[in-house]
């Protein structure tokens, strides 16, 4: 195990998917770039990274992702045309993205899986301890689940996954992880992980979600990783392996979640974040509730 005392400053974050799920919309516009409410799902994932401390981001993308260096770039005819109005609200939104973080970007090239995203990251991440951050899950600002994530890296070494219960019949579509209790509640050590397994082969229904704190030993876990679930090289597997063999650079806890996680994965997922989001802001909130209020009552209001 290395890098221990390290303190977690990097984050990567992969964005090379072709988004399928969300065609036509991501025909010409990356999926990370679809709006949750008025911001860009990525940015509510980078404003976690650096509300954890992570200001160090680095984006593992692909072919036409240019709208996410944009993104987290200035803009300086915006800028200036929002200065000359003097709509300063929009101006500093227009400015937030730019500001948040160090933002560095990689080409996976081939879209070998999420292991062999991470592993494009390792030049970058080097000999230190860095998270993973996977877009279609958003995790409530108001939850300091990385926080937690490090601190329990911090006491045990190795790496640490988030874990959350999910209904059986679920569980096909994540990381199921076999786990054995440790005397506090949220935290399990993890003895076994399968990728997508079906619901009665599942160990349990504990399922990964898309927030990781890796040793940097599972940089040469992964370059030995074949692939595996749907021919990608999964970073599940690598975990599995340093689950069961420790000595590489393990061992491999899990934190069980049980706080607010959206997820912008597919079309319902996505339109119950932007709900629910929408919902809870104190700008659109009451007024959008009262109107969704009356819609489902009558299903058409005017
Ligand atoms: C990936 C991981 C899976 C994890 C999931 C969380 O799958 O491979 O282990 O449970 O993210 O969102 P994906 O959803 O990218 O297919």
């Amino acid at each position: 195990m290395t890098g221990d005392l390290v303190r977690l400053r990097k984050a990567v974050i992969p964005a090379a998917g072709l988004g399928t799920r969300f065609l036509p919309a991501t025909k010409a516009t990356p999926k990370e770039m679809l709006p949750v409410v008025d911001k860009p799902a990525i940015q509510y994932v980078v404003e976690e990274a650096v509300a954890a401390g992570l200001r160090d981001v680095l984006m593992v993308t692909g072919r036409n992702k240019r709208a996410l260096e944009d993104h987290f770039d200035r803009n300086r005819e915006l800028e200036e045309a929002l200065d000359r109005k003097g709509d300063l609200a929009r101006l500093e939104q227009v400015r937030e993205p730019s500001g948040l973080a160090a933002v560095h970007y990689v080409r996976q090239g081939d879209p070998l899986g999420l292991g062999h995203a991470v592993l494009c990251a390792a030049p970058h991440v080097g000999d230190e301890p860095f998270a993973v951050l996977l877009g279609d899950d958003l995790i409530d600002p108001r939850e300091p689940l990385l926080d937690r994530m490090a601190e329990v890296r911090r006491r045990f070494g190795g790496s640490v996954v988030a874990l959350m219960e999910v209904d059986p019949d679920q569980i096909h579509l994540y990381g199921c992880a076999a786990v054995v209790p440790t005397p506090e509640r949220d935290v399990v050590r993890i003895d076994g992980l399968v990728e997508k397994p079906d619901a009665a082969r599942a160990p349990s229904n504990l399922a990964v979600i898309g927030r990781y704190v890796l040793d940097p030993a599972v940089f040469e876990v992964l370059a030995k990783t074949s692939p595996g679930r749907g021919g990608e090289i999964q970073l599940t597997d690598a975990l599995q392996q340093l689950a069961q063999q420790p000595e590489l650079g393990g061992p491999v806890h899990g934190v069980v979640f049980s706080g607010r996680r959206y997820d912008t994965g597919d079309r319902a997922d996505y339109l119950r974040t932007v709900v629910r989001l929408a919902c809870e802001r104190d700008d659109l909130g009451p007024e959008f509730r009262s109107w969704l209020r009356a819609y489902t009552e009558h299903e058409m209001p005017r």
